[in-house]
């Protein structure tokens, strides 16, 4: 049985993409943070679908050493790895540095995701037609190498959407030098909790916008399922899905040496 590990699937585009898989006969395996509710999501979704090939992992992605635990639970209790679905995140406002010394936003964003492809390499190699899809946004903006912390006038945007470019740019690089398949989907405007504790006005302004342009999160999860059978189908990596739309090679800009800096960075940093 196909299997598919969905991280962030206790609420939002993640939950309702393990509802549409769960459909489409998956094993699904539901990452979350808050062992409740994960809990009640396996409850929820067995209801829901009368299916009983779904499990859960209780992680908090902004912490290296629960990423790794994860991986070794899901490592544990399965054999293939079809979809690896990147999908958790939640928008830091206030300037967190975690336990582990690293900005949370770029923690959950950036180095959980790239932590979990390492990690989960070798199942997805050894597991035929298996691919990487990472669910974000698409507004990209170069990281101060000089300052990843984010200490020079700190937001929740800055932290978005230098975790972004970021993993952009490890994934443009990643399709290249691998022979698994990894794709971006950004999912437009989706009616979910994610952008509920912007800061005012913005607040406001995405309330008004979801309800004049949001979609669903079952259209978001429809999305979802269409883009990985079109990865398969047309066996597509390094590119950037919007909506359903394939939108080719992801296209970033970036200086001479960033791909190199972000590169021994970003080892540096898993490695301590
Ligand atoms: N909604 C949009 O309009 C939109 C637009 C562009 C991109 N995106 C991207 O789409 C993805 C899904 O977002 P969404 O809108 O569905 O948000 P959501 O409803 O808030 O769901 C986010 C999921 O990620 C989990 N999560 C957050 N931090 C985590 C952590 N440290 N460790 C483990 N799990 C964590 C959440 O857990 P809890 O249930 O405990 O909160 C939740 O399950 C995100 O990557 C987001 O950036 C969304």
């Amino acid at each position: 049985m196909k299997t598919a590990l969905i991280t962030g699937a206790t609420d939002g585009i993640g939950k309702a993409t393990a509802l549409k898989m769960l459909q489409e006969n998956w094993n699904v395996v539901v990452l979350g943070r808050n062992l409740q509710k994960v809990q009640a999501t396996i409850l929820e979704l067995q209801t829901q679908t009368g299916k009983n090939t779904i499990s859960g992992i209780t992680a908090d992605l902004s912490v290296m050493e629960d990423v790794k635990k994860a991986v070794e639970t899901f490592l544990h209790n399965n054999d293939r790895l079809d979809v690896l679905l990147l999908n958790a995140n939640a928008i830091a406002n206030e300037r967190i540095i975690t336990q582990e010394g690293n900005e949370q936003n770029f923690a959950v964003g950036y180095l959980s995701r790239v932590l979990m492809i390492q990690l989960l390499q070798d199942i997805l190699n050894k597991t035929d037609n298996s691919q990487i899809l990472s669910v974000m946004g698409r507004s990209w903006k170069r990281i101060d190498f000089d300052d990843l912390t984010i200490s020079n006038k700190f937001s929740g945007w800055k932290g978005l959407t230098r975790w972004q470019w970021s993993f952009a740019l490890f994934l443009k690089n990643y399709a290249t030098t691998n022979r698994i398949k990894c794709n971006i989907y950004s999912p437009g405007l989706v009616k979910t909790k994610i952008l509920s504790n912007e800061p005012q006005p913005m607040r406001t302004l995405v309330k008004i916008m979801n309800i004049i342009m949001g979609i669903s999160t079952t259209k978001a999860a429809e999305n979802i399922n269409h883009v990985i059978n079109e990865t398969n189908k047309f066996i597509v990596s390094g590119h950037f899905f919007e909506w359903k739309k394939d939108k080719g090679l992801i296209s970033i800009e970036y200086q001479k040496d960033d791909l190199k800096k972000l590169l021994e960075l970003t080892s540096i940093i898993l490695k301590s």
